[in-house]
């Protein structure tokens, strides 16, 4: 049997599963501007595309059992019918993250931040997943993917303003914020 390949691309091209409302940098460098993003598994896109970010599904890092238990407990998955808007943010954070321990990390994620803890609250309206890019020597260290309705589309914003005031990002060198709606089928 064929082993599933773990590594996720993510094209900026002509085609594809979702239309691209907006690119929008958040902080540093932008990337170009294209009509459409396509998904597909490592490398098996041979169309044309202007970019190709890649990442890995890989282990927690950071979180504890218990909010493991209340995540998946409240969690939903992608794919769902009504989640036609998605949002695609690739995330690259500082040499000063990357130097410090775990468990400094840990806290200025988590006793500092509240990453989880302020996030939980918008589950589960909003699906996500995280993707690894840093040792893929990639733009990136993540690539973060999010799908829900329209209606809660207010609700992703005002977690992202929460986000982006916390210590956490402090530590974040370049973001874009990248909106999509799903092609009708
Ligand atoms: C929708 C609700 C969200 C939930 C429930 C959530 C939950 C989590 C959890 C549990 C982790 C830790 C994974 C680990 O243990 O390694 C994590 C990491 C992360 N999340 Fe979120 N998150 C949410 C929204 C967001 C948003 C909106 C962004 C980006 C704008 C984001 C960006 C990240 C990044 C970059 C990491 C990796 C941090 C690192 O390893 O340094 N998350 N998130």
């Amino acid at each position: 049997m064929k082993s599933e390949s773990v590594i996720t691309s993510f094209y900026g091209a002509e085609e594809g599963q979702w239309k691209i409302k907006s690119i929008a940098p958040v902080v540093g460098e932008s990337i170009q501007q294209a009509s459409f993003l396509h998904i597909a598994n490592a490398d098996e896109y041979s169309n044309s595309f202007s970019w190709q970010l890649k990442g890995a599904s890989s282990n927690a890092r950071y979180t504890t059992k218990a909010e493991k238990k209340e995540l998946v407990s409240r969690q939903q998955g992608l794919g769902r019918s009504e989640a036609v808007f998605g949002s695609l943010i690739p995330i690259k954070k500082s040499e000063k993250w990357w130097e410090l321990t775990q468990d400094e990390r840990r806290a200025i994620f988590e006793e500092q931040s509240q990453h989880i803890a302020l996030s939980m609250k918008y589950l589960p309206a909003i699906a996500r997943k995280l993707y690894h890019s840093k040792d893929l020597n990639e733009p990136f260290d993540f690539l973060t993917w999010f799908e829900f309705a329209p209606e809660f589309e207010a609700d992703f914003d005002q977690l992202l303003k929460q986000l982006r005031s916390s210590e956490e990002w402090t530590y974040v060198v370049r973001e874009i914020d990248i909106r999509v709606v799903k092609v009708s089928s």
